[in-house]
């Protein structure tokens, strides 16, 4: 019977509370496809993808997840249609009123990644009213990425610091680099998961990524469930990190 012994599972078990990742990051891909599959337009299917990321930004904050970044809309996605490109913008909206709305009771606290210069004035009213009244406490935090590319916010980083050192000649470090990033201040992705069966980046949080665990599932993003955040955080507990040492 010793043949037939069950391979040691790397998902299997419990989540352990004591060993949490502090910060999850997420590529909230495959909404539609998860459509076309329901015969339903892609647009069905980001309504539903913004359904989980409610699900799942809850469920982060209850079980003690410190930040949680997850990529809404890429550089890269302008090339899509009008109507999509349109259809995405307008949940984001009505994200950005609900979080106004909840924010003080659901102590969620909301950051912008990317360039937002660029969306609507309504948005942009939104966003600095929603870093505003983040600001005033800490709770979790959600980094929404919009307009979000890695190579964008390296090349941004790298003007801006040219900029100041010719004002002061300060040296440039790892440190003092990240402070012109986007994600100036928040620690780096300890686990970063992506969903649709796709396993690459697509140019997200590139510098950020340097020694973050990373997990994918097939399973397409509006199917995604705490579940589903479970097993990701479980295998993420059964990882040896090195960080370059032994
Ligand atoms: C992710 O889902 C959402 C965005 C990129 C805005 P997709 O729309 O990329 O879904 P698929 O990959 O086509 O299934
Ligand atoms: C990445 O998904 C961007 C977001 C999820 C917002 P894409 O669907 O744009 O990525 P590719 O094109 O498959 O690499
Ligand atoms: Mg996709």
């Amino acid at each position: 019977m010793g043949i037939f012994r069950k391979k040691k599972n790397a998902t299997a078990g419990r989540l352990d509370p004591e060993k949490l990742p502090r910060h999850i990051a997420i590529i909230m891909d495959g909404n539609g496809r998860w459509a076309q599959k329901r015969g339903l337009p892609r647009t069905a299917g980001h309504a539903a993808g913004a359904e989980t990321f409610r699900t799942i930004a809850t469920y982060c904050r209850d079980i003690g997840i410190q930040y949680l970044s997850v990529y809404a809309f890429s550089t890269e996605n302008w090339k899509r249609p009008a109507d999509e490109v349109a259809a995405i913008m307008g949940l984001l909206e009505r994200f950005l009123r609900e979080a106004l709305e909840t924010m003080e009771k659901d102590r969620v606290k909301v950051r912008f990644f990317g360039d937002v210069s660029v969306l609507s004035d309504r948005m942009q009213e939104l966003i600095a009213e929603t870093a505003e009244i983040s600001s005033h406490y800490d709770g979790v935090q959600v980094n929404m990425c919009v307009n979000y590319g890695g190579r964008d916010e390296i090349l941004r980083a790298a003007r801006s610091y040219a900029r100041d050192y010719a004002a002061d000649g300060r040296a440039l470090d790892d440190k003092t680099f990240e402070r012109y990033l986007y994600s100036a201040g928040v620690p780096d992705p300890d686990l970063i998961i992506r969903p649709s069966g796709e396993q690459r980046l697509s140019n997200f949080l590139l510098w950020q990524a340097a020694y973050a665990e990373l997990y994918f599932t097939d399973v397409y993003w509006p199917d995604f469930t705490t579940q589903e955040l479970d097993r990701a955080i479980i295998a993420f507990q059964h990882r040896k990190r090195r960080f370059g040492g032994v």
